[in-house]
C-alpha cells in the first residue's frame, strides 16, 4: 500500500478531531476508576499535588516527544522508528508498544465489560435497590462467574473493532467527536450533583488540602508517576500512532498541552465526583479498585433518584473506556495492516481476536483461574503491573533517549514544532536529563518491589 511513503495514508479530517481523539485516548478508566482509588490510597491532596507536578513537568514534555516521532515518521509504531532510524534497533520500542497495547486492552476490556454490565443492570433497574447480600457480594459473584463477563467483554471489543474498522476520519475521529463532548457534559453534571450532597465539603477537603508530612512517603511518588503515564497514554506508541495521521499544517505543542490539561481536568472532576459521594456517605476513601463497582452503587442506592445517577455514571464510564480502547486497538491494527499487507478490516479482526484471547485469561483470573497468582496478583493485576510499571516507563525512557540523544538537536527541535527558544531548551533539558533520571529511579524501585 502507499502507506510506506505516508502518501494516501488515512488522516484526521481536522486538528480538533485529532485533539478530541487524543483526549479520548487519555481520558478513560484511568481517570474515573483508577485515579480516585489510587489517590484515596496514597494521601488524597498530597498525591494530587505530586501527580500534577509529574503530569506537567514530565508527562506533557514526553507526550510531545511521542507525538513528534509519529508526526515525523508518518507511520505506525514500528514503521516510524524504522523510517527515522533505519538499520538500527530503535524500532523495538515500537514492537514493545504494540505488545503493550495488546496487553493493556486485554485487561482494560475486562473492566470495560463489567462497566457495560453495570450499565445494563441500571438500565433494567436491577441495581436500583441493593441485591441480596449487598453490592460487594454481587460484585464478587459477577467477577467470579466464568462466562457472563466474557460476553460483555466481547461486546465491548466488538464495538471497538467496528469503529476502528471504519478507519481514522470516518471511524475513530467521528466516534470521538460524539463521545468526548458527551463525556464532558455528563462529568460536569455528576461533579455538580456531588457538590450538592451533604458532607461534600469533607470530600473536597480530602482532595484539595495537602498533608505535607505525606511528601516524605516514597510510595506517593511511585504511584503518582505510574498514574501520570497510564493516564496520559504515554510510552506504548498509541499516541505516536495517532499523531502519524496528522496533516503537516497541524502543529503539535498546543495540542499536547490541551491533552494534558483535559486529562487532568477529567481526573480532578472524577475525584470530586467520587470523593464528595464517598465522604457524604461516610465510606473509607481507601477502599481500592472496587471503589467504583461496590461503593458507588451502594451510594447511588441511598440517593434520591440514585438509579438514574447510576445510569449516567455507567454511561460515562463506558464512553470513557471506549474512546481509550480505540487508541489501544489502532496501535496494533496500524502495525498489522502495514506489515502483513492486509486490509484494515482484516487487521482489526486479527488484533481484536488476539486481544480477546488474552482478555479471556484476564477475566478468568477472577474465577476459575484465580489460583494462578504471583505475589498475590491475579492475571489482570500482572498484566496491569507489567504494562504500567515496566512497559510504559521503559517506552517513555526509550523515546526520551531517541529524540533527546539519538536525533540531532536540530531535528529534535524541528520535530517538536516548539517555536520559543526558551521552551525549546526547557523541553530538551527535560527529555535529556530530568525525565530519564526520574524514570530510572521509579523503574528500579518498582522492579525491586520497594
Ligand atoms: N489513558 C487511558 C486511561 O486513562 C489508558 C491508556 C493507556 C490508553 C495507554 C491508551 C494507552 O484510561
Ligand atoms: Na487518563
Amino acid at each position: 500500500m502507499s502507506q510506506q511513503s505516508g502518501i494516501g495514508q488515512d488522516q484526521w479530517k481536522t486538528r480538533l478531531g485529532f485533539m478530541l481523539a487524543a483526549m479520548g485516548s487519555a481520558v478513560g478508566l484511568g481517570n474515573i476508576w483508577r485515579f480516585p482509588y489510587v489517590a484515596g490510597e496514597s494521601g488524597g491532596a498530597t498525591f494530587l499535588l505530586v501527580y500534577l507536578a509529574f503530569v506537567f513537568l514530565i508527562g506533557v514534555p514526553l507526550l510531545l516527544t511521542e507525538f513528534s516521532i509519529g508526526k515525523a515518521g508518518k507511520m505506525d509504531a514500528v514503521g516510524s522508528f524504522k523510517k527515522l532510524a533505519p538499520n538500527t534497533k530503535w524500532h523495538l520500542t515500537g514492537i514493545m508498544g504494540v505488545i503493550g497495547g495488546i496487553l493493556i486492552l486485554s485487561f482494560y476490556s475486562v473492566v470495560a465489560g463489567w462497566s457495560i454490565f453495570y450499565l445494563y443492570q441500571y438500565v433494567t433497574g436491577a441495581f436500583w435497590t441493593e441485591p441480596d447480600g449487598g453490592f460487594g457480594a454481587a460484585f464478587d459473584a459477577w467477577i467470579t462467574n466464568p462466562l457472563a463477563p466474557l460476553f460483555w467483554q466481547a461486546l465491548f471489543l466488538i464495538v471497538t473493532m467496528v469503529i476502528v474498522m471504519r478507519g481514522i476520519g470516518s471511524g475513530i475521529e467521528r466516534a470521538n467527536n460524539i463521545l468526548m463532548p458527551g463525556l464532558a457534559i455528563l462529568m460536569i453534571f455528576m461533579a455538580g450533583y456531588g457538590m450538592t450532597l451533604d458532607g461534600a465539603g469533607e470530600g473536597l477537603a480530602f482532595l484539595f488540602t495537602p498533608d505535607w508530612s505525606k511528601l516524605a512517603d516514597p510510595n506517593v511518588y511511585l504511584m503518582a508517576l505510574g498514574q501520570a503515564f497510564f493516564s496520559l497514554s504515554i510510552g506504548i506508541c498509541g499516541m505516536l500512532t495517532y499523531s502519524s495521521y496528522l496533516k503537516e499544517k497541524d502543529k503539535l505543542p498546543a495540542a499536547t498541552v490541551g491533552v494534558g490539561l483535559m486529562d487532568t481536568l477529567f481526573a480532578v472532576i472524577a475525584g470530586v465526583m467520587v470523593f464528595t459521594a464517598v465522604f457524604s456517605f461516610g465510606v473509607e476513601p481507601t477502599s481500592g479498585p472496587p471503589l467504583v463497582f461496590i461503593i458507588l452503587p451502594s451510594i447511588f442506592e441511598s440517593m434520591p433518584a440514585g438509579g438514574l445517577i447510576g445510569v449516567v455514571f455507567f454511561v460515562l464510564l463506558v464512553m470513557a473506556a471506549l474512546s481509550s480502547a480505540l487508541s489501544l486497538l489502532e496501535l496494533p491494527v496500524a502495525y498489522i495492516h502495514r506489515t502483513l499487507g492486509l486490509t484494515r478490516k482484516a487487521a482489526t479482526a486479527i488484533a481484536g481476536s488476539i486481544i480477546f484471547v488474552f482478555g479471556i485469561a484476564a477475566s478468568l483470573g477472577f474465577g476459575i483461574w484465580s489460583h494462578i497468582q504471583v505475589n498475590g496478583n491475579n492475571i489482570l493485576d500482572m498484566m496491569d503491573n507489567l504494562t504500567a510499571n515496566i512497559i510504559l516507563p521503559l517506552g517513555g525512557l526509550l523515546m526520551a533517549f531517541f529524540v533527546g540523544w539519538y536525533l540531532t538537536r536540530d531535528k529534535a527541535i524541528q520535530f517538536s514544532e516548539i517555536e520559543s527558544p526558551l521552551l525549546q531548551n526547557i523541553w530538551l533539558i527535560i527529555i535529556r536529563f530530568v525525565a530519564p533520571v526520574v524514570l530510572l529511579i521509579i523503574m528500579v524501585t518498582s522492579l525491586l518491589g520497594i
